[in-house]
Parts: structure tokens; C-alpha cells; sequence
């Protein structure tokens, strides 16, 4: 029997790393859950936010996952050192993959991060954006109005249109060349955020480079599913079945998803 992957997310945000995983990996084996119903993380307390984030991987792993996946912002900048030191499983999260993403693209070295209030608070990008690289100019800003846009299946809508050309015209007067997507919700928003900030701005969706350090690792602790074999993906929410199963086939490209209901905490 396949052993899963362990995706964790405070809604569905972190289906926006499963997609990117999904496409480098097709043999591997998912088990997501997200937090819908605690969603949104980022305006909590950072301890908070760790404490859920705790609940999340003990339940993931009393299902037997190879390994976890962070698959947010606000609760890798809250929990991934402390999760990390206590596991013995790979935990990986999306605030390093993003920051390499956009050292990679950017040319004049001014780069922008989207987030939540709790990430941004937290520093954890332009930490370690300049972990990476000293010289990086980092601007960033919370956009606490987009996880909702989100969550309620409106992110094609024009309302969706108009919160983020409101939101992100303060960075349009900066200099970045490149904008990072702090936060697993924001992918969905691309193609408005993209239109937004115009075409000199690359927009980048740490998704992808997550991804390639998830099949890294495995590939490093001898996990990597090698079988074609029968895939079951399990996916739990502690909210709406019916409202997550909406957002989740229409982004994944799932028929006849099922989803299931648990309680945490
Ligand atoms: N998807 C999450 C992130 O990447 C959190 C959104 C929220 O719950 O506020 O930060």
C-alpha cells in the first residue's frame, strides 16, 4: 500500500502546492486536511497558530504519512522550526521554497511579498530572502481581504477584481520586480493579481518550487513512490464537505472528489 504525503493548510490554500506536486510526482499519494473551519489563521495569535498547526500534523500523521508538507505561509513562519525539532518524518514548509523562487527571477533585486497580517508580522520572508542574499530589497504588505475571497469560492468574481487592484496599489509605486504569493490562498488570485501589477512584475507562486524540494527529499530519505499502482488521495476538512469540494475540483480538476469531515482540537 502506498504511504502518503501529508498536506496541511488553515482552508483551501494549500491545494494550490498539492496541484503543483501532483504534476511533478503523479504516482505519489495525497492526504490534505485544511482548517476551514478556524480559517483564517492569519489574524491569530502567533501561538495560536501553532497550537493548530500541531493539531493538523499529529492528526495527519496518526494516519501514517511519509511525510509533511507546510502548506502555509502563516503556519510554517508560526510552527515549522518547533514541528521540525520534534518529528522524525521530513517536515518541509513554503516560506524557503518561495524566497529561492524569487531570487531566481528577480533582476534589480527589489522584491515584494504578499501575505497575511501573521506572516508579515512575523518577518519570516525578508528573513530569509536576506538569509539568502544581503543585498535583496524586500517590500512587503498584508492583504487580509483576499484568504476570504478565497474561502468563498469568489475568486473569479469582479468583486474579487476590485478588492485586489484596491489592495495592491500601494506596491505599484515600488520598485519590485518580482512578487512573491506569501500565502498558498493567493495562486487563485493570480491571474487578477497578475493583471494588476502589469508585465513587469513576475508573480511567483512558491508551489512550484516546493514542490521540487518535496520530490528532493523523498528522493533523499528513500521515499519516492517508484509504483503506478491504485492512488488513493484522502481529504479532510474540519468545515463545509460541500463548499471545499467545490473549490477543490474546480482548481484540482477532480470529478467525483469525496470529502471528509473531522474535528480538531
Ligand atoms: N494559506 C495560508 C497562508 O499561506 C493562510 C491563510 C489564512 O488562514 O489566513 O498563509
Amino acid at each position: 500500500m502506498k504511504q502518503a504525503i501529508g498536506f496541511i493548510d488553515s482552508g483551501v490554500g494549500g491545494l494550490t502546492v498539492v496541484k503543483e506536486v501532483l504534476k511533478q510526482l503523479p504516482h505519489e499519494q495525497i492526504y490534505y486536511l485544511g482548517d476551514t473551519a478556524r480559517c483564517p489563521y492569519g489574524p491569530r495569535d502567533i501561538e495560536e497558530v501553532k497550537e493548530f498547526t500541531w493539531q493538523m500534523t499529529n492528526f495527519l500523521v496518526e494516519q501514517g504519512v511519509k511525510m509533511i508538507v507546510i502548506a502555509c505561509n502563516t503556519a510554517t513562519a508560526a510552527a515549522l522550526k518547533d514541528i521540525r525539532a520534534n518529528l522524525n518524518i521530513p517536515i518541509i514548509g513554503v516560506i524557503q521554497p518561495g524566497s529561492r523562487a524569487a531570487l531566481k527571477e528577480t533582476r534589480n533585486n527589489h522584491i515584494g511579498v504578499i501575505g497575511t497580517v501573521g506572516t508579515v508580522q512575523s518577518l519570516a520572508y525578508p528573513n530569509a530572502l536576506r538569509g539568502l542574499n544581503q543585498y535583496v530589497e524586500v517590500d512587503s504588505l498584508a492583504c487580509p481581504k483576499f484568504v476570504p475571497i478565497v474561502e468563498s469560492f469568489e475568486y473569479k468574481s469582479p468583486i474579487a477584481k476590485k478588492i485586489v487592484a484596491e489592495s495592491l496599489l500601494p506596491l505599484k509605486s515600488t520598485k519590485i520586480d518580482t512578487l512573491i504569493l506569501g500565502c498558498t490562498h493567493y495562486p487563485l488570485l493570480k491571474p487578477i493579481i497578475e493583471n494588476v501589477m502589469g508585465d513587469d512584475v513576475t508573480v511567483i507562486n512558491s508551489g512550484e518550487e516546493t514542490a521540487s524540494e518535496v520530490s528532493a527529499l523523498l528522493d533523499y530519505h528513500d521515499l519516492l513512490e517508484k509504483q503506478v499502482g491504485k492512488i488513493n488521495h484522502r481529504f479532510f476538512t474540519t468545515g463545509s464537505v460541500d463548499i471545499f469540494k467545490d473549490i477543490a475540483s474546480d482548481w484540482l480538476d477532480f470529478k467525483d472528489m469525496v470529502v471528509e469531515h473531522i474535528h480538531l482540537g
